[in-house]
């Protein structure tokens, strides 16, 4: 457990760049820059619905979840190719590097292509090749997580399934996303059952927008192994009970819930509250082109939000770490690094 006083301290910013962590909860397309939209939309000849890059940007301004998950989807018009799926990762884990992120396990969203009529294959050798490339590229390992629509329901997430396992060796496992409040988990018990039949690792947002009985429903129902967001868990000292006793991860993202209103204001956020729990925190970048930041930015602000010292991120740093799908070797030398006295030179 954290000594809680270290939680407030308003000394200087520190800062996580230099500390080795893993990145759990990134959407792909969520990391589609406003520039690359303009570049991919001149090269694949798709028209769009802005005026420009200053235009589309002036959009990122979100009443809710829903509101931003219009012009997400809006803007993955112009990903069609395995080049412009390729791009879009190599640019993640290139900026995501710089960040110290050592390991990304990252979503992407195979309905919302397959159904603008780009082949499965198109979007995971795209995105398979870049991170293939990665540890050479940028030091730097990488997993896909596959995510059904809850939206589109369960049986459009069991054909996606059945057409992921003609790519089983492409992905590390399955996840839940898209718009949550009427979709609860519960919709999709069979369909996580067969995932986890095919030893996939499975995870689902729950708890964003939607109450703690979806958080209970992913973890009883789909035997999820960390739940991505997780913030409404507070509302239930029950849930927090079971969530600090098995240690469940949770994948919280700071920026997006601000810019999403799950909470007012960054100094409003309950990270400090969660940490102080014993609840097996990460803090992530969930949709960094449209949230404001990637994984430090989200580390700084709440840091400077709540008043998150250096030992709370380097913390949260490790929770990360522990909280990825990796060899223990693998585990056990970014946790070495982690741990190492700094270098004074
Ligand atoms: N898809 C992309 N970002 C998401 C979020 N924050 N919640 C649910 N679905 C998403
Ligand atoms: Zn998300």
């Amino acid at each position: 457990m954290l000594d809680p006083a270290n939680l407030t301290a308003r000394r200087a910013q520190p800062r996580s760049a230099a500390l080795p962590k893993a990145e759990l909860h990134i959407h792909i397309e969520g990391s589609l820059e406003a520039d690359m939209v303009f570049r991919l939309a001149a090269r694949n000849g798709v028209q769009l619905p802005f005026a420009g890059v200053e235009d589309l940007r002036a959009r990122y301004s979100f009443s809710n979840l829903g509101s931003f998950l219009e012009l997400y989807y809006s803007c993955m018009a112009v990903l069609r190719t395995e080049e412009d799926f390729f791009d879009l990762a190599d640019a993640y884990l290139a900026r995501a590097s710089k960040d110290g992120v050592r390991h990304a396990e990252i979503f992407f969203d195979p309905q919302a292509h397959v159904s603008r009529g780009v082949p499965l294959e198109a979007v995971v050798d795209g995105l398979g090749a870049a991170i293939a490339a990665a540890p050479s590229s940028y030091g730097m390992s990488a997993g896909l997580i596959a995510c059904f629509l809850r939206d589109k329901g369960p049986d459009a997430a069991m054909d996606t399934l059945d057409q992921l396992l003609h790519h089983r060796d492409a992905i590390i496992g399955v996840g839940l996303d898209s718009a949550e409040v009427g979709y609860p988990p519960a919709l999709f018990a069979d369909v996580f059952a067969k995932a986890r039949a095919q030893d996939l690792h499975c995870v689902a947002h729950a708890g964003e927008e939607g109450p703690p009985s979806y958080v209970w429903e992913a973890l009883d129902l789909l035997c999820v192994e960390r739940i991505d967001h997780g913030v409404r868990s507070l509302e239930d000292p029950d849930l927090v009970m079971r969530l600090v006793d098995e240690q469940v991860p949770l994948t919280v993202c700071p920026l997006s819930n601000v810019r999403l209103k799950v909470v007012e204001r960054i100094e409003e956020h309950p990270i400090a509250a969660m940490l102080e729990a014993g609840l097996a925190v990460t803090v992530n970048s969930d949709d960094p082109a449209y949230f404001g930041g990637y994984v430090e930015d989200n580390f700084t602000a709440v840091a400077a939000g709540v008043g998150l010292d250096s030992q709370a991120l380097r913390t949260l740093a490790r929770n990360s770490l522990q909280a990825a799908f990796l060899d223990e070797t693998t585990r056990k030398i970014h946790l070495d690094h982690l741990d190492a006295p700094a270098d004074p030179h």
